[in-house]
């Protein structure tokens, strides 16, 4: 951080996300209202006239904590000396679609993002990924920034651990905040695997309350994995505040504001994952802040068999899509 200003780079800032985003971050509401922000926008040049638009509304705001922006269609530019890159901008599905058919047109936005970060931004810049598909990208984005650690790369699975806590709260009758160690492994697609082992509700193991395991099994993981789908279907265009606020949660969690030590899902590198995952993926794992910007895996969960077998399942998703970017990897 430069004079106490916290550099926070955001893509995308014309698209929808944006709209909720940015004013988030501006407001304080992201990272406190003792810290000054400055906010680093990169938008396609064709979006740079609404992104102008954009940053009237955000001077009109008046937000103390915002110090400066800076907006441009160059990353070499934009992201110079930045802390932390929320990575929004990117094409989103539309019906009928799955987040991995973006792959070909969105991929290669991540070479030329991820070398940017790694050639200006801070050495320990925080980056995370929410453009889809959003765990491929973040790999070939972490590939092509060697000169930030690896384990400084993220990706958002805290909208489907959302989706998941409402899901099982409704049908328990019981306060989203009874509801603990919700987690969703795997890959953010409709293969990701909520947990039915470990979630708590009340203390007492997820099965032992909601006693309808075939609801579990079905129709409530069903409903995770294609929320996102049902909110396209409904609204005409894929989730957009939900999504912001995802990420100011899975932000704050990383950074330990939510409170060190909390169980959150986030992906992450899989290498020397203690669950057997295929090493050199972007995963959905449960992580808990370790401070500094740091997470670590949280060890010891069980998976009962049907959890296994779905695990495989995303597992091999994830390294069918790594297959297809392998000409993006490794820079
Ligand atoms: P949007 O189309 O409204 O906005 C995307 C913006 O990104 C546009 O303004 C576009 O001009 C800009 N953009 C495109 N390429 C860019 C580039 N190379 N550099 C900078 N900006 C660029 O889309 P949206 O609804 O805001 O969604 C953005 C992405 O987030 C989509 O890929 C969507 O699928 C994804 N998403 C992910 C999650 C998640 O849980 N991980 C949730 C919601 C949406
Ligand atoms: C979501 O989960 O809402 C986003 O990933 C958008 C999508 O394509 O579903």
């Amino acid at each position: 951080m430069s004079n106490g200003v916290l550099r926070v780079a955001v893509t995308g800032g014309a698209g929808q996300i944006n709209y909720n985003l940015l004013f988030r971050i501006g407001s304080g509401e992201f990272f406190g209202k003792q810290q000054k922000v400055a906010l680093h926008i990169l938008e396609i040049p064709e979006g740079m006239e609404a992104l102008k638009g954009v940053e009237m509304e955000l001077n009109d705001c008046a937000f103390p904590t915002l110090k400066e922006i800076v907006i441009g269609s160059d990353p070499n530019v934009v992201f110079a000396d930045v802390d932390v890159a929320i990575l929004v901008g990117a094409k989103p599905r539309g019906p009928g679609m799955e987040r991995k058919d973006l792959l070909q047109e969105n991929g290669k936005i991540f070479v030329t993002q991820g070398k940017a970060l790694s050639d200006v931004a801070k050495k320990d810049a925080l980056v995370f990924v929410v453009g889809n598909p959003c765990n491929t990208n973040c790999l070939i984005c972490m590939h092509n920034a060697p000169n930030i650690p690896n384990e400084n790369f993220h990706a958002m699975t805290r909208l489907d651990e959302n989706r998941a806590r409402y899901q099982l709260a409704h049908k328990a009758g019981v306060s989203l905040s009874d509801v603990e160690n919700v987690v969703i492994w795997g890959n953010h697609s409709a293969t990701q695997v909520p947990d039915i082992e470990n979630v708590r509700i009340k203390g007492k193991p997820v099965k032992e309350v909601i006693t309808d395991h075939a609801w579990l099994q079905g129709e409530f993981m069903e409903t995770v994995q294609k929320r996102g789908a049902a909110i396209i279907k409904a609204r005409g265009k894929s989730s957009a505040a939900s999504a912001a606020n995802a990420a100011l949660e899975g932000i704050q969690a990383i950074r330990g504001i939510e409170g060190e030590g909390e169980f959150f899902s986030n992906c992450f590198l899989s290498d020397g994952n203690p669950y057997g995952i295929e090493p050199g993926l972007i995963f959905s794992f449960p992580c808990r802040s370790i401070g500094g910007n740091r997470v670590e895996i949280i060890e010891g969960l069980k998976w009962d068999d049907f959890m296994q077998m779905k695990m495989k399942d995303t597992e091999k998703e994830l390294m069918e899509e790594r297959d297809l970017v392998k000409d993006l990897l490794k820079g």
